[in-house]
This record gives structure tokens, sequence and C-alpha cells, in this order.
């Protein structure tokens, strides 16, 4: 707590606000008494200048480009841990020993099978169902076949959980795939990693066998590490609300996963990168750079921007860098890269932009590397929700440890009718 106060004058009186200080960022206003002392509630529409928890998992200066897990750089983690690693930092705030890797690494293979009645529920769906309307059906359903880990209070039932869920969202997110292009599902085999696991769930058939690609490997591990937390985003956020009322976990990453599916946010790959084939050639940038700065035209440009840096994203420096060379290692020669550079570079260097702190975001590049690797766009929003799995059951558990936790319950301010009597139907 700092010494200093925010003062506020409401109506000739005068209140003391205390002012709270983090490690590092901005400070808060602590302002949970200002209702019961002026009758006010504060008005921040998105959230844009509240913090709405205290956490320690992960620090955002959007200024700088900065982005940290447990104090640990993005960029390091890219190039130097795992995802498996850095999910083990992230649910428990430390990196692991070589030994704790090791026992964590093992215990969420032994979690990736999905109960089999679950298989069936696959097939209730359309075929031409989007893989996240799939997703938030079936990761919603784990609570009605997990009943031993949804007690909410006992945090063994919630490390299973939590467990479980990282486990098997690469098998149910396989799984989706595999239904929309009519192929047999794929059992997950536990000689090996998480990544190769999940890319031969998702890629092999039970005709031939499936190489793993250690390039590809790589390059989808940097993915989900690069997607793995981003503090209190919309889906997080979502999640903690959710899990804020008691509602079991498997419910609150469902609940997670309907946010994270909109363009703002998580389907925003999926955006850019039919965005990039819409434009096709260089010679069309500048007809789309037009549009996006038009007031009249709702077009933005996808991948660009982020509510939080107003500075270069610091994924999406590794995501330009992996998309290079995932394209470079596999011989893919796709015009779509040429575009997606060319665009950047218009763009970073035009007024509208860099007035605006227009920059590319994780998403931009993204696209491109996961296309190369052989996904359908519709797959791109299912393999950040994957990834992100873990950091939302991390701050859920955060949240659920903190004894002072209370229900999440925002106030309005009302702009609808006073109260006025009922007329019945014959009269109106
Ligand atoms: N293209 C063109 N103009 C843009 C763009 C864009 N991508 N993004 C923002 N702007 C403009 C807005 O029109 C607005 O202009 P104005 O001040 O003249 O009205 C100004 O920049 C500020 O934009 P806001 O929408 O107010 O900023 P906000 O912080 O609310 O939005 C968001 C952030 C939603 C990410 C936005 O930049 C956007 O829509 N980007 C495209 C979608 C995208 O890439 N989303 C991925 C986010 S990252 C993630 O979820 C992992």
């Amino acid at each position: 707590m700092s010494d200093n106060k925010a003062t506020l004058t409401v109506g000739g009186d005068t209140q003391d606000y205390a002012i709270m200080d983090g490690t590092v960022g901005p400070q808060v206003i602590d302002v949970r008494k200002l209702y019961a002392n002026t009758g006010m509630f504060t008005y921040d529409p998105g959230f844009t200048s509240t913090a709405s928890c205290d956490s320690g998992l992960t620090y955002i200066d959007g200024d700088e480009g900065v982005l940290l897990h447990r104090g640990y750089p993005i960029g390091q983690l890219a190039e130097q841990s795992s995802f498996m690693e850095v999910s083990y930092l992230l649910l428990n705030g430390e990196l692991p020993s070589a030994k704790e890797l090791d026992e964590f690494t093992r215990t969420i293979t032994r979690h990736t099978m999905i109960h089999e009645q679950l298989t069936t529920f696959y097939r209730g769906f359309r075929r031409d169902a989007h893989p996240m309307a799939i997703m938030c059906g079936v990761v919603g359903a784990l609570s009605a076949f997990y009943h031993d880990s949804t007690d909410i209070n006992d945090p063994e039932q919630r490390r299973i959980a939590s467990h479980r869920l990282i486990a098997k969202m690469p098998t149910i997110a396989a799984m989706a795939y595999k239904y929309s292009v009519g192929q047999p599902f794929v059992y997950p085999r536990n000689d090996l990693s998480y990544t190769a696991n999940f890319l031969r769930m998702t890629f092999s058939v039970p005709a031939e066998e499936y190489e793993v690609d250690p390039v590809v490997v790589d390059a989808m591990d940097k993915i989900f590490i690069l997607h793995a937390d981003h503090e209190q985003n919309a889906s997080t956020s979502t999640v903690r609300l959710a899990g804020s009322s008691g509602a079991n976990p498997f419910a609150c990453i469902a609940a997670g996963i309907a946010c994270l599916w909109g363009p703002a946010h998580g389907g925003a790959n999926e955006a850019a990168l039919n965005m990039l084939r819409e434009i096709g050639t260089v010679d069309r940038i500048p007809e789309y750079i037009a549009r996006a700065k038009n007031k009249d035209d709702p077009f933005r440009l996808m991948g660009f921007g982020h509510r939080v840096y107003k500075n270069y994203d610091p994924r999406a420096t590794v995501m330009q860098k992996t998309a290079k060379d995932v394209l470079e290692k596999l011989g893919v020669d796709d015009p779509i890269f040429d575009v997606a550079k060319e665009l950047e570079q218009i763009a970073l260097n035009d007024p509208y932009f860099i007035e605006k702190k227009l920059y590319p975001n994780v998403d931009f590049y993204s696209g491109v590397i996961l296309s190369a690797i052989g996904f359908p766009t519709e797959m791109f929003t299912v393999l950040f929700a994957l990834a992100r799995t873990v950091g939302w059951v991390a701050q859920w558990n955060e949240m659920i440890s903190d004894p002072a936790q209370k229900i999440g319950r925002p106030r309005q301010l009302y702009t609808g009718p006073t109260q006025r009597d009922y007329v019945p139907v014959d009269k109106r």
C-alpha cells in the first residue's frame, strides 16, 4: 500500500482513497468503499481503467511491448523453454527442476485420453460445425464426466481438474478437426511429447504412419507458449467471472472458449489470414490500407492493434521469425507471407497507424504458420483455446485460492424507462 492517497470531492464532500502498489506497473486507486461513501459507481465500459483483481501471473507493459510470465520475458520462454515447462511455471509460480518437470509431464501425459462416451458427443454435431462450437460443447460436457474433480473448495480436486483440462484439450481439439474432415479419431500416444502428440492426433490416419516433423513440433510448441496466458483479457476475465460464482472448472473454461471465439479476440488469427488471402497480392495492399483508414468503412486491418500494446506485440516478433523458419524449412512458398511482411511495413510507416499506435499483434503471423503446417483456418482459434487453457486454469486457481475472493458483480448506469404501470394488452 502506498502512503499516497487519491482525494475525491463529490458534492463538496472530500474523501481519501488508498493508492495500492503492485511490484511493477501502474498503481491502482482502491475504490471499493466508493459506493458506500458516495452512493456513486465508477463508469468504465470495456474496463479500460479498471483492475478487476490482483494477480501474480502475467505482467504486460503495453507501451514498452513487454510481456512477462511470473517475471520471465516471453521472448526467453519462447526461445529457450517448452510449453510443458511454461505451463508448470504458470500453475506453480516457479520454473520446475528437471525432476518436477518430468513428473508434471508424466501426469499430463497420463490424462490425455477422454472418456470413451464423450466421443458420441461429436457425432451429434453437423459435419460442417465450426470446431469452436464443438469445443464449447465438449469442454462444457467434461463436467458431466469428471464429477470427482468439480469440488472447487478442495485444492487437490482443483489440481486434478487443471491437469485434466490441459491434458485433454489437445485430444478434444484434434477430435474436433477429425470429425470435420470425416476421418477416424486418433487416440493419444504416451511416448510422444504434448505437442507432437497433438500433431499426430490431428494429422495421422490409420492407413499410414505419420512422421512428426521436429520443425513443426518446435514451431507449434512456440505458438502454444506465445498464447499460454495474457493477463486479464476478455476470455480470462470471463473464466474468472464464471468461476467467481463457484461454477466448476470445466464450465468456466467452456465459458472462456465461447468468449475467445469472437473476431476481436481469439478469432482474429482466422480473420487475419482470411484478410491476407483476400488481399492476395502486394499491389492490392494500398486499397486495403485506405479502407482501414476510412471512417465510413467498418473494415479493420485484422492482426493489427491491441487494447494493451501500444507498441510492437512482443509475441508478434517471435511469431514473424517462426513463420520465416517454418516456411523455409517446410519449403512452402506462400505469397501470403510476402503480403503480410509488406503490409506490416506499409502500415508501420503510415501516419494513421503511427498516430494510433497500431502495431501487428500475435495473430498477424500465426495464421501464416498454422496454414503452412496444414491447419484449416477454422482450427486457428481452437489452437489458441488449447494453449490458453493453462492460463485460464492458472488464473482461475489463483482466484479461488484467494480467501478474499467474491462473486464478480459489476454495476451499471441505468438509462432505461423509470417506473411505469403495466397496461393490459387490449388497452395498448
Ligand atoms: N485497423 C484500423 N484501425 C484500427 C484498428 C485496425 N486493426 N484497430 C484500431 N483502429 C483504430 C480505431 O478505428 C480507433 O480509431 P478512432 O480513434 O479514430 O475511433 C482507434 O484505432 C482505437 O481503436 P479501438 O477499437 O478504440 O481500440 P480498442 O483498444 O478498443 O481495440 C482491438 C483493440 C479490438 C484489438 C482493435 O485494435 C481491433 O479491432 N483490431 C483488429 C482485430 C484484432 O487483430 N484482434 C486481435 C487482438 S489480440 C488478441 O486477442 C490475441
